[in-house]
């Protein structure tokens, strides 16, 4: 991909989307192009098999159905397309991703069961196998991967394989850790997995899929069509049908895709985790330097995303953190635990531990410029 001139780097360890490679900035610019030519339906199927065989999948017994918007569209899809007329969502809630389902799952008049367990722990598998035990009712089971409010990687081949011993469909939010976490789609006991492209691939917001087996997608033909412009069969009919997305497809965006999934395989899937897990480990020494604290267990964190306690200090400002940061080219995130008070730092994009170590000299500055003196004692 020619590159014309570099464009400014700045390193997001904000939780997506994530720092890109210029030249999937530059795969933007291709001649104007209608969705619905052939030419550009054959690179969008191709961009689709790619996304399968991301996860190890085989095109012929699974599909990716993409869909127009963030990751938020793909969730939205799932639970309004895949749970039959009067059966009930189980929804496996110890984040605010999960809870976001739950959301979902009220608008369009669901009836589920939101099963919370505490924002800082792994779910209680027992807990899970009773309630599928008690009702019956219940034929499909939502949950997130990484919970990324929290930095916590759920166990989910294991819910998996509870949630299939009774019977049960499991459809899984991987949008925070497709492309990043090594994954075999014909191993982790689930049947529908969401991503999206502005994460783990890091292509641009706007491209989000579900990869199902293809005969779960083709059971849910005939289950109430609650959404106008977001049903997965409706979606899946099109492309399969070779007319590709049902509205207008974002071509452009498509092409980005299909770069940032060249450049994933250039890169290596080994590669790439090893890449980002030295990211992880580069932000615990620095935090450690700082004296700071994660707020979970790292023995259950994903290696993506570190939640922070924030100094118990009124000297403390996250935005005075944030913009001296920004101001340098480094971009943090608030935390989203209810009711603590801490922050993020995500290591999802094309960045290196090099680049984690350059942060933190500039983090380090933000804290003697609050006042303290590091590391900051507990
Ligand atoms: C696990 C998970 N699910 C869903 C979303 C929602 O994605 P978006 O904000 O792109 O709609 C995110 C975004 O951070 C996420 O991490």
């Amino acid at each position: 991909m020619e590159v014309l001139k570099p464009v400014k780097r700045n390193i997001l360890l904000n939780p997506g989307p994530s720092t890109t490679t210029d030249s999937v900035k530059y795969s933007l610019v291709i001649p104007d192009m209608c969705h619905r030519e052939k030419d550009f339906i054959k690179i969008m199927d191709e961009v689709r098999e790619e996304l399968v065989k991301i996860v190890h999948g085989d095109p012929s017994e699974y599909a990716a159905v993409l869909f127009t918007g963030s990751g938020t569209v793909i969730d939205d899809v799932c639970i309004n397309s895949l749970v039959p007329a009067d059966k009930k969502l189980l929804i496996i809630n110890n984040g605010s991703y999960a809870s976001r389902m739950v959301e979902i799952a009220k608008h369009y008049g669901i009836e589920h069961v939101n099963l919370s367990f505490p924002q800082d722990k792994l779910p209680d598998l027992n807990v899970i196998e009773d309630t599928l035990k008690k009702d019956r009712k219940i034929a499909v089971v939502a949950g997130a991967h990484q919970e990324t409010g929290t930095g916590i990687l759920n166990p989910i081949k294991e819910i998996g394989e509870i949630v299939h011993r009774h019977g049960c469909t499991f459809i899984v939010d991987t949008i925070s850790t497709y492309a990043m976490i090594p994954m075999n789609i014909n191993d982790m006991n689930v049947d529908f997995i969401m991503s999206s492209a502005q994460k783990g691939l890091c292509a641009f917001t706007g491209v989000s899929w579900v990869i199902g087996n293809r005969k779960e997608i083709e059971k849910s033909k005939d289950y109430p069509k609650r959404s106008y412009y977001c049903n997965l069969y409706n979606q899946y009919e099109f492309f399969e049908q070779g007319e590709g997305m049902q509205f207008t497809s974002p071509v452009q965006l498509i092409f980005a895709l299909k770069q940032a999934i060249k450049e994933y395989w250039e890169e290596g899937e080994e590669a790439r985790w090893k890449r980002l897990d030295e990211c992880w480990h580069a932000v615990q020494k620095g935090l450690k330097e700082i004296g700071l604290k994660n707020v979970i267990d790292p023995a259950i964190q994903s290696h993506l995303v570190t939640a922070v306690k924030a100094p118990d200090d009124p000297r403390y400002d996250f935005y005075k953190l944030h913009d001296y940061c920004y101001e340098r080219g480094f971009t943090i995130y608030p935390g989203k635990m209810f009711g603590l008070n801490t922050f993020r730092i995500c290591n999802l994009g094309q960045i290196t531990s090099k680049d984690i170590d350059d942060f933190f000299v500039v983090a380090k500055e933000a804290f003697n410029n609050m006042g303290f003196e590091l590391p900051i004692e507990a």
